[in-house]
């Protein structure tokens, strides 16, 4: 059986980690599929990842849909996706890119068809429940081709705001979804609070997969204190792994970026851990602490 790439072996894993049952669900077998876990039991480990081009863009003009992975690089991210619980998108990347978030690329499996690849949660934030309950991740789940999208959402302060809420929360929720509510905060949802609501939920490892709103926000909450009980220490770290596809190509300065008005001073420690070429692309692996 193909197996996946070590970048994500030395990134995401524990060297005690039981390897050959990475990525695979099997119904026969008691265990859980091993996760990257993060050391801070009140959170999920969190990967972010992405593609970018040379000057860091990973979309182009007015947010249009780049294709920046080649093949190679892309089934390297869907065996990302199979060693995850779950897989986070912002509302902004689930209308403009209708993505079905599932592990569709990987090699067939040679078995009697009973072990599986592992596919994680779909899980969008969506304030102001946008997400259309036509779109692929809802009729993935319908015919058994994805699991159950969460979408994480706040209950809007005004009465009047509340009544077109629920109206949407029930068209969602009829379509499939789960709605999920958590705390605002001043960039939108509040991360570190999301997080530890999908750990208590049995979310182990999550993978962040974009769009720019969303990896600025993961980068910039790793710095913030938040929601934790009074008697835990209050740092919730956002980001565990960083691991980012980079493509031979520049974008210019219409394409749209996620570093613009990131601080450096805030900014996580990051070590390398490892560098390997997919196809064109260069994929960098990197593991991250607060500083
Ligand atoms: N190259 C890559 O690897 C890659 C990967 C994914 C996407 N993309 C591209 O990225 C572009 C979309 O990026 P985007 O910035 O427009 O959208 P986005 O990051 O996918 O979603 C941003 C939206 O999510 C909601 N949100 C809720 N809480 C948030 C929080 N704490 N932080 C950030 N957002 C939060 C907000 O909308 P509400 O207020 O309505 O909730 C916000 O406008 C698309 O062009 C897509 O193709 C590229």
């Amino acid at each position: 059986m193909a197996k996946p790439p070590s970048i994500l072996f030395n990134t995401l894993f524990r060297a005690d980690t039981d390897w050959d049952h990475v990525s695979l669900y099997d119904p026969d077998d008691d265990r859980p599929v091993p996760s990257p876990m993060a050391d801070d039991t009140r959170r999920p480990w969190v990967t972010l990842t992405f593609a970018q081009s040379l000057d860091a863009k990973i979309a182009g003009e007015a947010g249009k849909q780049l294709i920046l992975s080649g093949k190679e690089s892309m089934v390297m991210t869907h065996w990302m996706r199979s060693m995850h619980d779950a897989i986070l998108v912002g509302i902004g990347t689930a209308l403009n890119d209708n993505p079905q978030l599932n592990t569709r690329h990987l090699p067939q499996l040679s078995d009697d068809g009973r072990k599986k690849y592992n596919l994680p949660r779909p899980i969008i934030l969506d304030t102001h429940l946008r997400l259309r309950s036509d779109c692929k991740l809802l009729s993935n789940y319908k015919v058994g081709t994805g699991r159950r999208p969460w979408v994480v959402s706040t209950t809007p302060g005004s009465d009047e705001g509340f009544s077109a809420w629920e109206k949407k929360k029930k068209i969602l929720e009829a379509a499939g979804a789960r709605v999920i509510n958590i705390e605002p905060s001043q960039a939108g949802l509040s991360i570190p609070s999301l997080l530890t609501i999908l750990r208590t939920l049995g979310v182990r490892s999550l993978m962040v997969e974009g769009g720019a709103g969303v990896i600025k926000s993961f980068l910039t909450s790793a710095q913030l204190q938040d929601i934790a009980p009074s008697d835990q220490p209050s740092l919730i770290q956002t980001v565990d792994a960083i691991i980012v596809t980079v493509a031979p190509t520049f974008v210019g300065q219409e394409g749209v970026g996620y570093g613009d008005d990131l601080l450096a001073s805030k900014m996580l420690n990051m070590k390398h851990i490892c560098t390997e070429l997919f196809g064109p692309d260069t994929v960098m692996g990197f593991t991250t602490t607060l500083s």
